[in-house]
């Protein structure tokens, strides 16, 4: 069969640069959008207020021999978007001595809090600021911080790092109860503010927040919404009940993935989504001035990256949304499902590999920059295996999806028999690698990838505990990158990527190497740091890469949230209080840091910001998730036994050649 392309045009055709504005949005919402047939009918016929222009072209594709349609309805809505003209006022640019100046979360349209004796409390030692038209007005009620602040920040300094040495209560105030009936510290205060005080306002409506608030430093991209920056954000917002703010970013996400996107006159695929956006104004005529989208594909990032991340985080968090607030009805929306699609089209498109985990360059995900990691990294797959495991809860079945369905089935199936048989490294496993045979040509070798015994490298023969285990960083035909990667091994644990056993013995390690993985700070992104030549060779002698910082063996707060997520779900809760217990001392102290250096994490990161947004958004996550472990519950998923019985090469009923899978000489699918 013959694979069609038929190239949409769009009347309403927006060059590259030109943005998104609220004023006119539905003029500029006026773009290519490919949509399905079936979400399309359901479009046309299922609402009123959605006018698709009658210039509708498609493209095909052939997928597992069956025909697949998209069609292009140019048009979008978003009903909830005002058209008032608003001038932007970022959060880093509105400081007014010294101190950050911000709307209230009401004032920015979040759902109101009902006051109490608690939230007097609060406001005595705040700053109140008013949004008007004139700007922003401080009032100012009471000014001085506690004394028990003042206190609890100078008792947070370095302590040892010894596990059962860090006791939550050390060095943190007494909680008080909140308005919500549950206890919260100074700190859990602190980051609430600093977490409004990140909001970021687009028309009036808050869409996201910034990467980070720090304006000792030159801004960069930190003043841009990252997608994956957001999640920690969107998961306290949902958990406290503010949900407008997510619904609002993930729908001019959504808007944004359309964008005609090129990078030096070439186009990637339809469906991606953006690493990052910022709201920018633009002059109109004279008087007026508009606040407008723009989205960044990697056309400007540092190094050019793809965010192959951002459009499986949007799949994510438009599931936690949903199992969170109980509204379902976001994710049904045809647009929302066209989008979905998109994302999904885009991660399924054959193409030369021989593999059923994602091929992707170099700094695709949170590790945006030469760290020798393209090829088919962890991080990427289980947070793929993620986004397929929402998506098969979140597609609408009919006729028209149900290929997409398959395609989501066998592809969760293939995926995780591959990381389960092939990325899982144990004291076993490395024994077996050991006494590898090379050079084997046959259907059922040993040694599938031809991977040299002399490739284990030193460190990790004494480095992997008896009873622990976890999942290499990538695998590649004669390469097995054996360093430890702390999202990817996380993610596993929370998709269930990994067996149950698998998951508990990836724990099992953590703990046994918490001097390595959480020591001052958790985490570590990634362990060990590459050094000497070989951080020379394969890094290009990065200087922010150095040994043991930011990518290169630093430690993340943010990857506290996630820890929090695996260990409620594998009923190990106090790893995750003791690492937040850590978090929760020196955090404040040292002002939010975006990372830590050291092979213990003990110096803020040399090139670190400062109120890094993801950082404190992820200690109060990983906070509410501690004091409600049913919500962090319905964030995971469980082992899925269909996932395991789905075999979609059909071999086995041929009889002409065996399935690899029944002749894999698996010793972990027990
Ligand atoms: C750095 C991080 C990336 C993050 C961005 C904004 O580039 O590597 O993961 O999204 O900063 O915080």
């Amino acid at each position: 069969m013959i694979g069609t392309n038929l190239i949409s045009i769009c009347s309403m055709k927006p060059s590259p640069r030109m943005l998104i504005s609220c004023k006119n949005s539905s003029s500029f919402l006026a773009r290519c959008h490919p949509t399905t047939p079936r979400a399309m009918s359901n479009n046309l016929s299922s609402t009123n207020n959605i006018h698709y222009p009658l210039r509708m072209l498609g493209f095909a594709r052939i997928m597992n021999g069956n025909h697949r349609a998209f069609r292009l309805p140019s048009s979008r809505y978003f009903s909830h978007l005002t058209s008032r003209p608003q001038i932007f006022r970022s959060p880093a640019a509105t400081r007014i001595n010294g101190d950050v100046t911000t709307a209230t979360v009401n004032e920015l349209g979040l759902k109101p809090r009902k006051s109490s004796v608690n939230d007097k409390k609060n406001l005595e030692i705040e700053k109140v600021y008013i949004k008007t038209d004139n700007g922003i007005d401080e009032k100012q009620l009471v000014v001085e911080k506690s004394a028990d602040k003042e206190s609890e920040l100078e008792a947070g300094g370095e302590e040892d790092n010894a596990r059962s040495e860090n006791k939550v209560s050390e060095g943190v105030a007494a909680p008080i109860i909140n308005n919500n009936g549950e206890e919260e510290t100074d700190v859990e205060r602190e980051a609430w503010k600093l977490l409004q005080e990140a909001l970021v306002t687009y028309c009036d409506t808050p869409v996201g927040t910034v990467a980070a608030n720090d304006s000792s430093e030159e801004s960069l991209n930190y003043d841009q919404v990252f997608i994956r920056d957001f999640i920690p954000s969107a998961l306290a917002f949902l958990l406290k009940g503010e949900n407008e703010i997510v619904k609002n970013f993930l729908l001019h996400t959504l808007q944004l993935q359309s964008w005609e996107k090129t990078v030096d006159c070439y186009s990637p695929g339809q469906g991606l989504m953006p690493a990052s956006f910022k709201v920018k104004t633009m002059q109109v005529d004279e008087e007026k001035v508009e606040e407008v989208l723009d989205p960044d594909f990697g056309e400007s990032a540092i190094g050019r990256v793809a965010p192959v991340d951002s459009g499986l985080w949007w799949i994510i968090l438009l599931r936690a949304y949903g199992k969170l607030t109980g509204d379902y009805s976001l994710q049904e929306r045809v647009d929302v499902q066209t989008g979905l699609e998109m994302i999904l089209n885009l991660c399924l498109t054959d193409g030369f590999d021989m593999f059923p985990s994602l091929l992707v360059t170099d700094g695709s995900c949170m590790i945006d920059r030469r760290m020798g990691i393209h090829g088919h990294p962890l991080e990427i797959q289980a947070l793929f295996y993620s986004a397929l495991r929402s998506a098969r809860e979140m597609v609408k079945v009919d006729d028209g999806s149900k290929n997409l369905v398959r395609e989501i089935n066998n592809r969760l199936s293939a995926l995780s028999f591959h990381i389960r048989e092939y990325y899982w490294l144990d004291m076993k496993k490395m024994n077996e690698i050991y006494r590898y045979k090379t050079e084997e040509y046959s259907l059922d070798a040993t040694n599938k990838f031809n991977i040299y015994p002399e490739q284990i490298p030193l460190w990790l023969m004494d480095w992997v505990p008896q009873e622990g285990g976890y999942l290499i960083g990538n695998l590649q035909p004669a390469h097995m990158d054996f360093r430890f990667f702390m999202l990817g091994n996380l993610w596993s644990i929370v998709s269930s990527l990994g067996t149950p056993k698998q998951n508990k013995s990836i724990l099992n390690l953590i703990e046994a190497k918490w001097d390595d993985l959480v020591g001052h700070m958790p985490l570590k992104i990634c362990y060990p740091a590459l050094e000497s030549e070989e951080w020379r060779i394969i890094t290009g002698s990065d200087p922010k890469n150095t040994p043991w910082s930011y990518h290169n063996g630093g430690s993340w707060p943010t990857l506290l949230w996630q820890f929090t997520l695996a260990c409620i779900k594998m009923g190990r809760t106090e790893l995750a209080e003791d690492a937040v217990a850590l978090a929760e001392k020196r955090l404040p102290v040292d002002s939010w840091p975006e990372y830590y250096d050291t092979r213990t994490g003990k110096f803020i990161g040399k090139q670190a910001r400062l109120y890094q947004t993801w950082t404190l958004a992820g200690f109060l996550a990983s906070k509410m998730f501690l004091k409600n472990p049913e919500t962090a519950a319905m964030l995971c998923w469980e082992e899925d036994l269909e996932i395991l019985e789905t075999c979609a090469c059909a071999l086995s009923k041929s009889g002409r050649a065996k399935c690899s899978r029944d002749a894999a000489k698996s010793q972990i699918l027990v």
